[in-house]
C-alpha cells in the first residue's frame, strides 16, 4: 500500500467512529489517506481527529474556511482508490441515482479509480428491497462492495447491517493493491447469464440467471491482467468494463455455442458460468401464437451442451472450469459433471444455501477439482468468490 493515494469518504452513520482505526491502519501501511466527509458525518466523528490521523486536511464542503474551492475533480482524478465507509442508505441511494449534493458525492461521480463501499445501517433498512436494489445498481456499475456484517447494531437489534470492521476493510484494500498482473498475456473466455430460447417472436424459455457471477469473474480475471472475452446472455447488466474485457452479447444457446467455439481455441482459461437452457422449442413460430384451445403442447429439443463440447476439444495446456447448480446429492452430481465434461474445476452452487444462487450479491460455493481436492468457501460476495476462483486458477 506504500505510496497509494486513498480517498476515504465518510458518510453520516454511527460506524463513522470506526474510521479513525481504518485511517490509522492505512497510514501505518504507507498509504496516503485523504478524508472527505458528508456534512452529517462530522456529528459522529471529529474532522480534527481524522485530520491528525491522516496527516491531511479533511474536506467536507465545496469551499474551505479560507473561501478556497475544494476541487472534487482533482481529488477524484489523483486517487488510486476511493472507499466510502460507512456508506449509509442515504449516500448509497444518491450514488445509485446520480444525486450530487455534497463534496463526497461530487468526488465519487468524478472518480476514475476503483470505488469500494461498505454499507452500514439497521437490519430492516439493509434488507429493504429499495436499498438492496440500490446496492445492486452500484455493484452493477462496477463498484466493489465490502458487505455489511451481522451482529449487534446501534439500535440494540441484532442482524445484518453492521459496517465491516476496519481490519476487514483494510484487508480488502490491501488485497486490491496486491494484484500482481499474474495473468498478463493470458486469454480468458467467460460466459455469463441465461439463454433465451424463442417460442414465437414475443415469448421465450429462459431462467432467472442475472450474470452477476460471470461479470464478477470477468472483473477478477481482468484485475490480474488477463485479456477476457465475456459472452453474455440476454438481460446481463450493461456496465462500464475495463479495456481488457471484450463483451459479446448473445441470446440463445446456439449463438452462445458458436461464440464459444470461435474463441475457445485461443483461450488459456475458460469458465462457463452461464445458465444455458438445456432445451429449446423444436420450432419457433413465425408469428405470435394465438390463444385458441385450453392447452398448448410445446415440443422441445435438446440444446448442445457447450461445456461438454469444449471438454472434448480441450488441449492439455487449457484449463476448463464449469459451474453446477444442484438441489440434491450436490457433491456427487457436481463430481460426475466434472468428470463427464472433462473439467479441471467445478464450482458447486447449492440452491439450498441461503444467499447463494441467482440474483443475489453473495454466493456460497464449494470448489471441486480434478485432483479430487475440494474446498468449501463461506458465504461471501460474488466478487470475493470470483477472486478465490482466480487464485485457484493461478495456482493451477
Ligand atoms: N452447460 C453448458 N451447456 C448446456 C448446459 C450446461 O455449457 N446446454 C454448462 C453450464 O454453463 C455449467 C455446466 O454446464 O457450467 C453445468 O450446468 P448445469 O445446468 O448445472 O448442468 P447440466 O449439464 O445442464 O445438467 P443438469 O441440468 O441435468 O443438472
Amino acid at each position: 500500500m506504500k505510496g497509494k493515494r486513498i480517498l476515504l469518504g465518510i458518510s453520516g452513520g454511527i460506524a463513522a467512529y470506526k474510521c479513525c482505526t481504518l485511517v490509522r491502519l492505512l497510514v501505518k501501511q504507507g498509504a496516503s489517506v485523504q478524508v472527505l466527509m458528508t456534512p452529517d458525518a462530522a456529528d459522529f466523528v471529529s474532522p480534527l481527529t481524522l485530520s491528525v490521523l491522516s496527516k491531511n486536511p479533511v474536506h467536507a464542503n465545496f469551499k474551505n474556511n479560507n473561501h478556497e474551492w475544494n476541487n472534487h475533480v482533482e481529488l477524484a482524478l489523483n486517487a488510486d482508490l476511493m472507499i466510502i465507509a460507512p456508506a449509509t442508505a442515504n449516500t448509497i441511494g444518491k450514488m445509485a441515482h446520480g444525486i450530487c449534493d455534497n463534496l463526497l458525492l461530487a468526488t465519487y461521480f468524478s472518480a476514475k479509480c476503483t470505488v469500494m463501499f461498505a454499507p452500514a445501517m439497521d437490519l430492516d433498512m439493509h434488507a429493504h428491497k429499495a436499498i438492496q436494489n440500490n446496492i445492486n445498481t452500484l455493484t452493477g456499475y462496477g463498484n466493489y462492495i465490502i458487505p455489511a456484517e451481522s451482529g449487534e447494531l446501534a439500535s440494540g437489534l441484532s442482524g445484518t447491517g453492521r459496517m465491516a470492521e476496519p481490519e476487514t476493510i483494510a484487508a480488502h484494500i490491501e488485497s486490491y493493491f496486491k494484484k500482481k498482473n499474474t495473468l498478463k498475456g493470458k486469454q480468458v473466455l467467460i460466459t455469463a447469464g441465461p439463454t433465451y430460447e424463442a417460442i414465437d417472436p414475443v415469448r421465450f424459455i429462459g431462467n432467472h440467471s442475472t450474470g452477476k457471477m460471470g461479470l464478477s469473474l470477468a472483473t477478477a480475471f481482468a484485475e490480474e491482467g488477463a485479456n477476457v472475452v465475456l459472452i453474455c446472455g440476454p438481460g446481463v447488466q450493461q456496465i462500464a468494463l475495463p479495456k481488457n474485457i471484450t463483451r459479446i452479447d448473445v441470446v440463445a444457446a446456439a449463438q452462445m455455442h458458436e461464440a464459444c467455439l470461435k474463441h475457445f481455441k485461443q483461450s488459456d482459461i475458460t469458465v462457463m458460468s452461464a445458465a444455458v437452457a438445456d432445451y429449446r422449442p423444436a420450432e419457433m413460430a413465425s408469428s405470435k401464437i394465438k390463444k385458441k384451445s385450453n392447452g398448448l403442447d410445446l415440443t422441445l429439443v435438446k440444446n448442445p451442451d457447450i461445456l461438454h463440447d469444449l471438454g472434448t476439444k480441450k488441449s492439455a495446456k487449457q484449463l476448463l472450469i464449469g459451474f453446477a447448480l444442484e438441489t440434491d446429492n450436490e457433491r456427487q452430481h457436481a463430481a460426475e459433471k466434472l468428470k463427464r465434461k472433462n473439467l479441471d474445476m467445478i464450482v458447486l452452487n447449492s440452491l439450498n444455501d441461503k444467499g447463494a444462487g441467482f440474483g443475489t450479491d453473495t454466493n456460497k460455493v464449494t470448489l471441486l477439482f480434478k485432483s479430487k481436492r475440494t474446498k468449501a468457501l463461506p458465504l461471501m460476495s460474488k466478487l470475493d468468490v470470483a477472486t478465490e476462483i482466480v487464485k485457484e486458477v493461478i495456482s493451477m
